[in-house]
């Protein structure tokens, strides 16, 4: 009984708009098979975000559902907005949704790994030598900095133009809680912090640099040093090899990563995590999604790319189910498939046939069923 109980989460589901849907599908089947196989018990609540949950409930999230969401050992998340909701006020557009649960859940760590599989090398535009064993990962501050300080407006003035603004604003512990987050990540890795700002121009960008100094001094077995964002931005692109963890604030994080991401060859292959903190993994809150958005241009044809979204719960496995090698399984078996050929329309090279989402997500299946037979 209490074997069982150990392996039994509750988890909320938010599907979203767009291709949402059908990559939460693809992900639950795989979510399945781990019941099935390697005693989990996922006690799934499915919730509306974004779109969906505009048009049937009236707002973006409802309060509901981000109860549901504190209340939950992890959210698995696809991805919100699209087209039919473009026109609507920026307080109430599909966006807002994600952007609430990160601020009610305190996910201030997003985590946003840009991992090259070398099989796809030809994928990237850029050459292979630069990118063969690329492994970054961007920490982005998600819960505060432009995204969430006021005061911000889109108003007319008295003299009839139209003005709008947005304010940056980080205190030196929410710049602190993340550092120490990318510091810790880091000592896993090769030890290397680059810390991203604008300290040449902005007073947050130098409080920024200033604090991540101070936290960086806790960690003197890990190397520090520090980047301008529109040169790490071209660094990126140039040698990215040089980087292992960025840091990062919330705009910069969002802007890099895509960057980032793009030099893999797909953003529909990158997993995201977003945890209240690693210094008390039992407790942390955590969300799980794709970095991609809902991709309105391919949805509903049964084409998106799944991996991103079963690579984000198998970071669930191992930041919020503690089983990291229930996560390796999932990632060789993900490997095993990418270096076989299987390809969705995003990461096929020209001539070769490319599978739908479904015939993808059997692949990474029969690769879990072969790995598990064979380990
Ligand atoms: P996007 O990531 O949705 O799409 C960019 C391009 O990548 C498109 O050509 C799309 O077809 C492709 N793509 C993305 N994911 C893919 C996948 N899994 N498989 C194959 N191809 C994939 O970005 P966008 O077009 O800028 O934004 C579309 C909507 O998504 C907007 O409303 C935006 O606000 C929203 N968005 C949401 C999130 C989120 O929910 N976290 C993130 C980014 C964008
Ligand atoms: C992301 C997205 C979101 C962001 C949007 C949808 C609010 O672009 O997760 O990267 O800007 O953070
Ligand atoms: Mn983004």
């Amino acid at each position: 009984m209490a074997a069982a109980s150990k392996k039994a989460f509750r988890l909320l589901v938010l599907p979203g708009d767009g291709i949402g849907p059908e990559i939460i599908g693809a992900t639950q089947r795989v979510m399945r098979w781990f019941e099935d196989h390697q005693g989990f018990q996922f006690d799934v609540v499915e919730g509306l975000a974004g779109g969906a949950s505009i048009d049937s409930r009236g707002e973006p999230i409802t309060a509901a559902v981000v109860q549901l969401a504190l209340g939950s050992d992890a959210v698995l998340f696809g991805a919100v907005g699209g087209p039919k909701w473009d026109n609507l006020p920026r307080a109430e557009r599909p966006e807002m949704g994600i952007l609430r649960l990160r601020q009610a859940m305190d996910l201030y760590a997003n985590l946003r790994p840009a991992v090259c599989f070398d099989e796809l090398l030809d994928a990237s535009g850029l050459k292979s030598d630069l990118i063969e064993g690329l492994d970054i990962l961007i920490v982005r501050e998600a819960t505060a900095g432009v995204y969430f300080s006021l005061p911000r407006a889109n108003e007319t003035g008295a003299d009839g133009q139209r003005r709008a603004y947005d304010t940056q604003a980080y205190t030196e512990a929410e710049i602190a809680r993340v550092c120490h987050t990318a510091f810790q990540i880091a000592r896993g890795r090769s030890s290397r912090v680059c810390s991203v700002d604008k300290a040449n121009v902005m007073e947050t960008g130098a409080l920024w640099r200033t604090v991540a100094t101070e936290v960086g001094a806790q960690y003197p077995d890990v190397e520090l040093s520090h980047m301008y964002a529109d040169n790490c931005a071209m660094q990126l692109l140039r040698r990215p090899k040089q980087f292992d963890v960025i840091v990062t604030d919330n705009l910069f994080g969002d802007i890099l990563s895509d960057a980032a991401a793009a030099l893999t060859g797909s953003l529909g292959l990158l997993p995201s995590a977003s945890l209240s903190g690693l210094d008390n993994p039992g407790r942390s809150r955590a969300l799980y999604e794709p970095i991609h958005g809902s991709a309105p241009d391919i949805a509903g044809q049964g084409v998106a790319n799944p991996i991103g979204t079963i690579l984000s719960f198998g970071l669930a496995l191992r930041h919020s189910f503690n089983a990291p090698e229930a996560a390796d399984l999932l990632e060789r078996a993900v490997r095993r498939v990418v270096a076989s050929g299987v390809r969705t329309p995003d990461i096929a090279e020209a001539g070769v046939a490319a599978v739908s989402t479904v015939q993808m997500t059997d692949a990474v299946l029969a690769a879990l069923n072969h790995l598990s037979v064979s380990s």
